[in-house]
């Protein structure tokens, strides 16, 4: 994710009020409210259900008064009686348990208040939005913000964290920082869709149109690199497509790794020397390398999202990319020189680049390549340093 600090001094500096912002990756928005608070009229556009769940939740319209009165109205009730999931319905997914049983009756108690009767849009959001980061947290999934793996047997005994507890908790953070937010001045639209396929998405939406501004931190690499990441959103979403109202979010983690940048690879193997000489200059790993038709796939994907993103720009509109160099199989991909590159080609001009130390950075600085061979472990070439800058390019486009 772009840190919010970026996120807000590019904004300041790039977004005018009034001017009309597109992020096509949005992920949890922090690109659109920073616009939306310099006053643009922002659009997002996301795979996942849950981004554009999180960007709704983030800049709807709140009374604090009535999300105080719904928090009460949680606390003090008494759960319903343990129905051990047969009133939420969490899908076949799921070949494993990513819950304990008590979790299930719990989250599923809070699920029947919140449908016990008719809710604002903006409870709704919220509440979808809080049972969301609840639902991640009550799991099984380790929660040190690192790969999404499910904790060991023995500490899922011990794992007994209380939903009720932890989504009064967030939600009581989350009527905070409603009360103290900056006001947002400008307007959030989220989109579900894909940027391969981004005009007819926003067609979709009745969002066509020309942007001043596309702002935008895409994947740095393909999906299946980031583990779970479809799997945990998918997770979350089978436990609030159970609110009223918010049905249409459920979408199976397969689904949503499929769709995202890299997620399906069509590349033959056949074709892997062709790729190899188109984009060797940006990962240089060979073609017998076992992430190459993954990487040659995510870097198509990402040139036809290039495309699709020049074409909802206006002559003169701005684009902003924030992107880093990640390392797949290992070897770095110089995802700055390859969007550089797309878009010149696009007759964008390049305006200023540059580059800085990721701050704040939630990686750990060096992983283990083969972490999961013993017999490599203590090869030379294990430890391999994570990202830990950051490239800023800033385009004009000049046709
Ligand atoms: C680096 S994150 C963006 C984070 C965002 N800038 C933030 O700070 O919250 C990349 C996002 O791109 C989305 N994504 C991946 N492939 C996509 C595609 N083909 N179309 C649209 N969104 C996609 C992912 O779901 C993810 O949310």
């Amino acid at each position: 994710m772009i840190a919010d600090p970026l996120a807000e001094e590019l904004s300041l500096e790039f977004v005018r009020p009034g001017v009309s912002l597109l992020d096509p990756f949005c992920g949890a928005g922090r690109i659109l409210l920073a616009g939306a608070r310099n006053g643009a009229n922002c659009v997002g556009v996301d795979v996942n259900p849950l981004a554009s769940l999180l960007v709704q939740a983030k800049s709807a319209n709140y009374s604090v008064l009535e999300l105080e009165e719904f928090l009460c109205e949680i606390e003090r009730s008494a759960l319903p009686r343990a129905s051990r999931g047969k009133n939420m319905d969490l899908g076949t997914e799921r070949k494993v348990a990513w819950f304990s049983e008590d979790a299930i009756d719990e989250m599923e108690g809070i699920l029947t208040i919140i449908n016990s009767k008719a809710r604002s849009k903006a409870i709704t959001l919220l509440a979808g939005a809080v049972l969301s980061a609840t639902a991640r947290e009550v799991s099984y999934c380790r929660n040190d913000r690192w790969k999404l793996h499910r904790i060991p047997a023995n500490r899922r005994v011990q794992h007994k964290p209380s939903a009720k507890a932890v989504f009064c908790r967030r939600f009581k953070v989350a009527i905070s920082e409603i009360k103290y937010e900056p006001f947002v001045m400008g307007n959030c639209k989220a989109v579900v869709g894909d940027c391969k396929n981004l005009k007819a998405s926003l067609e979709a939406a009745n969002e066509s149109g020309q942007f001043d501004v596309v702002f935008t931190s895409p994947p740095y690499g393909d999906s299946k690199t980031t583990v779970q990441y479809g799997g945990m959103s998918s997770i979350c979403l089978s436990v609030i497509s159970n609110i009223n109202g918010l049905e249409h979010l459920r979408m199976s983690g397969k689904e949503i790794d499929t769709r995202c940048l890299g997620g399906r690879v069509s590349v033959a193997q056949e074709s892997a020397p062709f790729m190899h000489d188109r984009f060797s200059v940006y990962w240089r790993g060979a073609t017998s390398n076992s992430a190459s038709l993954r990487v040659y796939q995510y870097l198509s994907d990402l040139e036809k999202a290039c495309l699709e993103i020049a074409g909802q720009v206006r002559r003169h509109g701005q684009v902003i990319f924030v992107v880093a160099r990640r390392r797949v199989g290992g070897w770095r991909l110089h995802l700055d020189c390859f969007v550089e590159d797309v878009l010149s080609k696009l007759k964008f001009e390049l305006r200023l680049k540059y580059d800085r130390k990721i701050k704040r950075k939630l990686l750990p600085c060096k992983v283990q390549r083969f972490a999961r061979l013993k017999s490599l472990r203590k090869h030379k070439g294990n430890t391999v340093p994570t990202m830990s800058r950051e490239f800023i390019l800033i385009f004009e486009k000049t046709n």
